[in-house]
């Protein structure tokens, strides 16, 4: 990337403006990927093996931060979704429930040190086929994936506590179908409390990072898992829906945009099958005049640049404080500049590639709603790479509350600032959204984060730091964020009846 190869440190003079461009140039640092296979192209994994799609089709995917093409993966249709509902089913009925709980759990245990073991290439996978910085992958995703299973598989024999004076049933066959964003995560976010409850599965990673997936398949062979008890199949929208409709399926777990979950909550009613729905946001970030200003403006890049702002509880709207407005904004736009937007490999990135071309033209296109709409536009002058897909960190500024891109979830690296005066008027502005998943407030004061903390409908609230994760915290959404929790104890009930 052009923007890495001059390695010589340019020292700019005391009175000069600080020049991060060149205080911060790093030379490359690229992870290796000679380590990590990728076969030509991947089958769907049913009944414990690889097996062909019926129809016999395959689809692309590609590197976004290239645009090449990496692997195929296999089309699943109406009848290969059966094939799976029906392997799921018998394992369910057959040899899962035939083993003891603490035997349920010691497969959890050993599944998530065998990715603690394969961590590495997991990681590289990751931001090869979904475009997020392997800093990230490798920090951030793949350790909360073990630890996802590590937690869940110490509730595997301990249910009847979690429960006291119930009696917990695991609730037979599971779809899940789950997005691009952290594709392992969220595939740990949802197998891992699934069969620790003593279900079985049917998962559908997303069309455009679908790798991971497989490869956690291979892992799930190698650790032995009784056959049928996981079952991946790939495809898009039209595969996610067969396992929505189908009849032998107890319960599904989505996670992805409201749109689409709002068809599955109507093709769900009249049905009896179990729901919990993980949707879009719009997370507001409260600065306060007497918030540590440099810990907010790091919280903040953290929150909203750091995985191209795909993530569905980004910190995507900053409500500052009047007083402190100016001074924020410019600390932003400064550690903006430090920045490193390109190749996802190299170990220096901050912000890698948005995921898919469709991403990158949604993000493009609210830009230009933003200025139609009388935003400001301000982006850091990083140079990006000439191919693939990138976008510059970006904010928008004199925006208005009725505004688009204040309203709608842009799922990119774009924050928009308003500011207030008053507590409750940041109260009500961060609740005027149609969404309500997570927030964020930085103050010196508790008591101000805890009015914030109680005023603020939103499923998750962080205080003087933001986007940190942890299997025992449950997570899900107010309004149209969703329905249900995942995570934590709460996260057992979604998988068992009483
Ligand atoms: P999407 O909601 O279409 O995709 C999520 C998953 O649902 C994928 O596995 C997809 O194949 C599947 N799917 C799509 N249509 C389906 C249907 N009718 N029935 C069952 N499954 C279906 O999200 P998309 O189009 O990739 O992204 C669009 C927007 O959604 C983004 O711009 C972002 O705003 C939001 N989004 C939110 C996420 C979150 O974590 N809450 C994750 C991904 C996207
Ligand atoms: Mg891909």
């Amino acid at each position: 990337m052009s923007q890495h190869t001059d390695t010589t440190y340019k020292p700019t003079s005391p009175n000069s403006k600080l020049d991060f461009a060149s205080v911060w140039e790093y030379a490359p640092a690229p992870e290796s990927a000679s380590h990590a296979e990728i076969k030509e192209k991947y089958d769907l994994f049913i009944g414990g093996k690889f097996v062909k799609p019926a129809e016999g089709n395959y689809f692309k995917s590609m590197n976004p931060a290239t645009g090449e093409t990496i692997t195929e993966f296999a089309e699943a249709s109406k009848s290969d979704v059966n094939k799976a509902v029906k392997a799921a089913r018998k394992a369910f009925e057959g040899e899962w429930s035939s083993i003891s709980a603490k035997e349920r759990g010691k497969y959890l245990y050993r599944i998530a040190r065998m990715i603690q073991e394969r961590a590495r290439e997991f990681s590289v996978l990751e931001s090869m086929d979904g475009g997020k910085p392997i800093r990230e992958s490798r920090d951030v995703d793949v350790p909360l994936v073990a630890a996802h299973f590590f937690y869940y598989a110490g509730w595997a024999d301990k249910l009847e506590y979690a429960f006291p004076g119930k009696k917990p049933k695991p609730l037979g066959v599971c779809g899940q179908i789950i997005p691009w964003n952290f594709p392992l995560l969220m595939l740990a976010w949802k197998i891992a409390p699934a069969l620790a409850c003593g279900n079985t599965v049917v998962l559908k990673p997303a069309e455009t990072t679908s790798l991971t997936a497989l490869k956690f398949a291979e892992l799930v062979k190698d650790a032995g898992l009784p056959d049928g008890v996981v079952n991946i199949v790939t495809g898009a929208g039209e595969t996610g829906a067969e396992i929505v409709n189908h009849k032998d399926i107890d319960k599904i777990a989505f996670t992805g945009s409201t749109g689409v979950g709002k068809l599955i909550q109507r093709s769900l009613a009249g049905t009896d099958k179990k729901f919990t729905l993980e949707l879009g946001g719009k997370g507001a970030m409260i600065v306060f005049e007497d918030a540590p200003i440099d810990q907010a403006v790091e919280g903040i890049i953290n929150a909203i640049f750091f995985n191209q702002g795909h993530v569905c509880c980004a910190g995507s709207r900053l409500l500052v404080q009047e007083g402190v407005a100016e001074k924020v904004i410019q600390k932003l736009k400064d550690r903006m500049e430090s920045l490193i937007v390109g190749d996802p490999l190299d170990k220096n990135t901050d912000v890698g590639a948005i995921n898919s071309q469709a991403q990158f033209e949604t993000i493009n296109k609210y830009l230009e709603i933003g200025l139609n709409e009388g935003a400001d536009v301000y982006q850091s002058s990083c140079s990006i790479p000439d191919n693939g897909y990138f976008v510059r960190p970006t904010l928008l500024m004199n925006v208005s509350q009725s505004n688009r891109v204040v309203q709608e979830e842009i799922f990119g690296p774009v924050l928009t600032i308003q500011t207030f005066r008053t507590a409750d008027e940041a109260i009500q502005k961060a609740n005027n959204t149609p969404y309500g998943l997570a927030g964020g407030v930085w103050t010196d004061k508790g008591s101000k984060i805890f009015k914030v903390g109680s005023g603020l409908r939103s499923g998750v609230v962080w205080a003087n730091t933001y986007n940190k994760f942890d299997p025992t915290s449950p997570f899900g959404g107010y309004k149209e964020s969703g329905v249900g929790r995942e995570g934590g104890m709460h996260g057992l009930g979604a998988y068992l009846k009483f």
